[in-house]
């Protein structure tokens, strides 16, 4: 779908926690779970140009979990015809993970899909450091053909449940400093276990669901807990803009389904392009 009508479409995955023997508190499968993303790409038509995993792939204490992830990001990579790029929560292992595709040698790294560069940062301990915001400084330069995505596992800013309040990025000020005047289009995050879009600094922020567990949103000050309601994004940039719409996997029944009786029309989006050739066109129509 997203070639053909000018967007830049990515599967948004976020906080798999994958475990060793694929049961997460008795009940989740996280790599049946990353399966079942690649067959709703396959069933809705939709031809992502990446997928983008923003960290906790596994849960934390189960290192012999990354292999199979790394199978299953294989597979759903074959799957939907597109790479699938990851980055380390808080749960991940900095060893163990090395197993993952990309992540033989460093735990960041730059990939350019289609002219979208994609940039992925380490932020497991809950900070970048000063070391790898230098080098994203450095990365960030040079602008991409159609601009710069930014993925991490934690968003440079808090959730709005209190529990979850401070678990925003450590050194966020720094990190948007150095997004600041740069062609990041928006920056990807998860940690949450709920989405969220919000704005930092003028740069849209898009915190993904998890394919894990949904975060109850009215556990109360000071608890913690967990819907089985699993769900990814789906991301799309065009000239316009970018969109974020939550896909839940949890299987409810519908409370109504019929036929689509008059189509609306809707004009073509224009592709994806500097803004520079966007004006260009504008003024020449
Ligand atoms: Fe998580």
């Amino acid at each position: 779908m997203s070639r053909e009508s000018g967007r830049f479409t990515v599967l948004h995955v976020s906080d798999v926690h994958a475990t060793d023997d694929c049961s997460l508190y008795g009940a989740v499968d996280g790599l049946e779970r990353l399966e079942r993303v690649g067959e709703y790409a396959r069933a809705t038509g939709i031809t992502p140009e990446a997928v983008i995993i923003t960290g906790d792939l596994v849960q934390r204490g189960n290192p012999g979990a990354y292999p199979a992830v790394a199978a299953a990001c294989r597979a759903l990579s074959e799957a939907v015809a597109a790479p699938v790029l990851t980055v380390l929560g808080n749960h991940d292992d900095p060893l163990a993970s090395r197993v993952l595709p990309g992540h033989e040698t460093s735990h960041r790294g730059v990939s350019l899909v289609d002219g979208m560069r994609i940039v992925r940062l380490d932020s497991r301990t809950g900070a970048l450091g000063g070391e790898q915001l230098d080098w994203l400084a450095d990365v960030l330069g040079e602008p991409a053909p159609t601009g710069t995505i930014v993925a991490l596992h934690h968003a440079p800013l808090g959730s709005p449940l209190p529990t979850l309040s401070r678990q925003g990025l450590a050194d966020a000020e720094q990190f948007l400093a150095v997004l600041s005047g740069s062609d990041t289009r928006a920056v990807l995050a998860g940690h949450f276990h709920h989405s969220l879009a919000a704005t930092a600094a003028g740069i849209p922020v898009l915190v993904g669901p998890s394919l894990a567990y949904h975060q109850v949103m009215d556990a109360g000050p000071d608890h913690v807990a967990g819907h089985d309601a699993p769900a990814f994004s789906l991301v799309q940039f065009t000239s316009l803009g970018v969109s974020a719409a939550e896909v839940s996997l949890s299987a409810h029944e519908p409370l109504f389904n019929e036929p689509v009786r008059s189509p609306p029309s809707l004009p073509r989006i224009p592709s994806v392009s500097p803004l520079t050739t966007t004006l260009h066109s504008t003024e020449s129509q």
